[in-house]
């Protein structure tokens, strides 16, 4: 594709994450919050897809809120991990923001050992609660082994997301 003789210059977006080896070597809160979270990827109910993942949210008061996906045989009235946990921490603690998320996913069928990171969907539902209290929710994610990756907030994961000011 040519530019127009009048367009403006090409703009871009850097995105830029921290990769841990391994869960030993996330901080301290984190590395407990992301052991809720694979305790909870194993209380999901996956029996289609197989593939299992459990969320954990973290609030400034705290308390954390687990999530994990839960299947339906109509497919799309499933939901996933992320949107189950960040959902049932706005219900429960309406008016407490929230810090973190840590998402732990596998399979049955097997090994996944990238690190796997919100859908689309979960991506616009987490945004929204860092637009409403507007600070940052950082974001670890991984596979059932591999490494971790981590961004300090959502809109990096985002980018030209779409919010309320835009209504
Ligand atoms: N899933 C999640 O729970 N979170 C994601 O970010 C990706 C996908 C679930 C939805 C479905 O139950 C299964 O994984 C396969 O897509």
């Amino acid at each position: 594709m040519t530019l127009k003789p009048n367009a403006l210059k090409k703009q871009q977006h850097t995105t830029t994450y921290t990769v841990y080896e391994n869960m030993e070597e996330l901080p301290p809160s984190i590395k407990v919050l992301m052991e809720v979270a694979t305790q909870s990827r194993e209380k999901a109910y996956a029996p289609y897809s197989n593939f299992l993942v459990g969320a954990a949210v973290l609030l400034e008061n705290e308390e954390i809120v687990i999530g994990n996906n839960q299947e339906n045989a109509a497919y799309p009235s499933g939901l996933c991990a992320e949107r189950v946990a960040i959902y049932s921490a706005g219900a429960q603690f309406p008016s407490i923001d929230i810090n973190a998320i840590a998402i732990a996913a596998r399979s049955r069928l097997k090994e996944v050992v990238t690190p796997v990171g919100p859908c689309g969907s979960c991506r616009q539902a987490i945004a929204e609660y860092e637009q409403k209290q507007g600070h940052p929710i950082s974001i670890y994610f991984m596979g059932n082994t591999g490494n971790i990756i981590n961004v300090d907030s959502l809109s990096t994961l985002l980018p030209f997301g779409f919010d309320a000011n835009q209504l």
